[in-house]
């Protein structure tokens, strides 16, 4: 799969210290708390399961899956939910796990939804940001790197499904996509 890279932007060894930081922040932040993590399939996958080994509190995970009506590498922002929650969040401490904050459109649109259910607080946090992509106004809580404006894949993240089992998070080669 390494020949579909024009490179690895992010090495496994890099996002895996990355990570240890964004626990360390969220277990001071909710110290004493009982947060629930929602992390949002598939692309977090790879994520939530890192990020949650390194947490060492009681909290719950939960799962939703989203699809856009969009297709490819574009969301056009209309967001179906395809896995609702299987637990209550109503006055629980949510945090959103999502792989890549893009337009910000499927996120703030998952947001809206969450808060609707009357949760206590909703943080997002997101191992990549594209920010000079956004379309709509939303800032994650937890950061793991700003990227620039490149079709990345790797690490749950796909492009038709494929190299989500990459270790690393590659720039796939235009041509790939273009097929
Ligand atoms: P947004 O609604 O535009 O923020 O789109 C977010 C979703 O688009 C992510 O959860 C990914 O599934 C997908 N996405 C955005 N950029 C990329 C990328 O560079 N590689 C793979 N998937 C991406
Ligand atoms: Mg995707």
């Amino acid at each position: 799969m390494t020949k579909d890279m024009v490179e690895v932007l992010l090495t496994a060894e890099e996002i895996s210290s990355k990570i240890s930081e964004i626990a360390e922040r969220i277990m001071n932040d909710y110290a004493g708390k009982n947060p629930v993590f929602i992390g949002v399939l598939k692309g977090s996958f790879v994520f939530m399961a890192d990020l949650m080994r390194k947490i060492n509190l009681y909290c719950d995970i939960d799962f939703m899956a989203v699809s856009s009506y969009g297709n490819k590498s574009e969301t056009t922002g209309a967001v179906k939910i395809t896995k609702d929650l299987e637990q209550d969040i109503e006055n629980r401490d949510v945090i959103v796990v999502e792989d890549i904050l893009d337009s910000g459109l499927t996120l703030n649109y998952l947001m809206g939804y969450l808060k609707s259910r009357k949760p206590l607080s909703v943080r997002l946090c997101t191992l990549l940001d594209k920010p000079a992509r956004r379309k709509v106004s939303i800032i994650p809580d937890y950061k793991g790197f700003d990227i620039p404006d490149a079709f990345v894949v790797g690490y749950g993240l796909d492009y038709a499904e494929r190299y989500r089992n990459l270790p690393y998070i590659g720039v796939l080669k235009p041509e790939i996509y273009k097929e």
